[in-house]
């Protein structure tokens, strides 16, 4: 069942806060994102009281639709995405919707939308307000800003009145040089308080509770240390290939771009993060930075040693024959994109020093799973006995943050009847069971967020170009030729063999 269905178990967010009147511009509204995302979240978000009775959502592409061409578009979205009962809310619904048409350097295009806007304002009564989200390619960031700011669609932030706030989607720049182009080209129209760089993962319910379980127990966190933590391993695997006609993007980005330097830093950083003061914006940010500054500067020849590189060829997945990854459509014949990247690497700060931290995604491997484990150390003594085979005796935490979103800690307890023969055994949480509903949606809660000002759930300047900091070190150490080339691995094996040196001292990755 689709997490957007209207499910009467649902529990959706608390309704503690209404935003204010607005309205919503979607510059790529007749892309990929606005079509399996956007629209059911908005449309989630106006079925459960979240947004206010003035608020409207104006597509701008170039397309030449007009406003009933695209609430016909927006509706086959909602038909396919949005679960069931659309068609009880979609005369509520439809009303909210317009179109206006242009090219992204086009003047006038930007001086129609102001002219929109304005009639949306007395038509809506979304009183000036302005979201503008980016949906676009990359390419685009720049231009689209540009074009805001001449229009006079951008107000200062230090004027009383209405105001306007820029989402922009990943990827946020393809190296550190330039990410921080771009961040220059932002931040000539906008102020850093009107920018929110969206990574979906810091939306999810899981991952916002990793910071919950940390500081809102005290039982955990004072375990969390290199005195007590053995390594951590972070796993986000996907089943999927290039679905959905996105191998001529997925090929300019890699499993390094697409996923290790947002959403992957994002999960390390919430792991690791030292307690903020409080939960406001900038605290937990400020220290999320902190963590991205002690990742190691490597060398071409460190991340050789700590990096292993793949690419999937042909094989099977879910039982299936899937063609490799140079078959794929979009995808240069001769590629060398990595759909597989496995890394050790330890966080150089007095919290962390020596404790390995392994991290792993790609595509095609077995199934679709992603989550932390802690392992804790082993008793320094060994005054029972385990099970022939039996590797660790230390504890594990597992956060799983998708699916059979949960957590599990495993234990040892004495087998009964035996004299001092010890089992692992397994506390174990489950959202489903514990709260009875699924959890939102990520881009429910992030949009809800923009339009309520609370930047919290997205990254900062510093924080990206400190995530990219760390990654340009490998993709230099990849394209000066040091590092080998991506290895083959099968679709539906966990990549390629050589990573399972990186974890030889933890006696393999985890088997999921
Ligand atoms: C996106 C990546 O940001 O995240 C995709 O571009 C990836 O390649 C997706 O599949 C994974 O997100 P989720 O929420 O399905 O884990």
């Amino acid at each position: 069942m689709s997490t957007t269905e209207a499910n009467p178990l649902r529990q959706g967010l608390p309704r503690t806060r209404v935003p204010e009147p607005c309205a919503v511009v979607l510059f790529g509204a007749t892309g990929d994102l606005t079509h399996r995302k956007l629209a059911p979240a908005f449309f989630q978000l106006a079925r459960e009281g979240h947004l206010p009775a003035e608020c409207a959502i104006v597509g701008f592409a170039r397309r030449d639709w007009t406003d009933d061409k695209f609430r016909e578009e927006m509706k086959l979205s909602l038909d396919e995405f949005a679960g069931a009962g659309v068609d009880a809310f979609w005369p509520q619904f439809a009303p909210r919707l317009a179109f206006t048409s242009g090219t992204f350097d086009d003047a006038t295009a930007y001086e129609n939308l102001k002219t929109k806007l304005d009639e949306i304002d007395k038509s809506h009564g979304t009183r000036g307000n302005r979201l503008f989200y980016l949906a676009v390619a990359p390419e685009f960031f720049g231009t689209i800003l540009e074009g805001l700011g001449k229009a006079g669609l951008i107000y200062s932030p230090w004027q009383a009145g209405p105001w306007s706030r820029v989402v922009i989607e990943k990827p946020f720049g393809h190296d550190l040089p330039s990410a921080q182009k771009l961040n220059g080209e932002v931040s000539k129209v906008l102020d850093e308080r009107q920018v929110y760089r969206i990574d979906h993962y810091l939306g999810k319910e899981t991952v916002q509770n990793i910071l919950a379980l940390r500081f809102g127990n005290t039982i955990f966190e004072s375990l969390w240390d290199r005195e007590h933590v053995e390594s951590v391993q972070i796993t986000m695997a996907e089943d999927v290939g290039m679905a959905g006609g996105r191998g001529a993007y997925y090929d300019t980005a890699g499993a390094i771009r697409d996923m290790v330097q947002n959403h992957m830093m994002q999960l390390l950083c919430l792991v690791a993060m030292e307690p903020p003061v409080n939960l406001s914006a900038d605290a937990v940010r400020s220290e999320k930075v902190k963590v991205l500054q002690a990742l190691p500067r490597w060398s071409a020849e460190d991340v050789a040693k700590n990096v292993v590189r793949g690419q999937y060829i042909a094989g099977s997945s879910q039982g299936k024959e899937v063609a490799g990854y140079l078959q794929e459509k979009g995808v240069k014949p001769e590629s060398t994109t990595e759909t597989y990247i496995a890394m050790k690497l330890t966080l150089e700060n007095w919290r962390w020093a020596g404790v390995p931290f392994y991290l792993r995604t790609g595509k095609r491997l077995p199934k679709r799973a992603t989550e932390i484990a802690i392992q804790f150390k082993n008793p320094p003594t060994r005054l029972f006995e385990f099970d022939a085979g039996e590797a660790a005796a230390g504890n594990m935490l597992v956060l799983r943050i998708q699916p059979n979103e949960g957590a599990s800690l495993a234990f040892q307890a004495k087998v009964p009847a035996s004299r001092r023969r010890l089992q692992e055994v397994r506390m174990d949480f489950r959202y489903g069971t514990a709260f009875a509903s699924p959890p939102p949606e990520a881009y429910e809660r992030l949009l809800l967020d923009v339009m309520l000002g609370d930047p919290t759930l997205f990254t900062r300047t510093d924080e990206v170009e400190s995530a990219w900091q760390f990654v340009n070190a490998i993709l230099d150490s990849w394209s000066s030729g040091v590092s080998p080339a991506p290895i083959p691995y099968a679709a539906g094996t966990w990549g390629p063999e050589a990573a399972n040196s990186l974890v030889d001292r933890e006696g393999g990755w985890r088997r999921l």
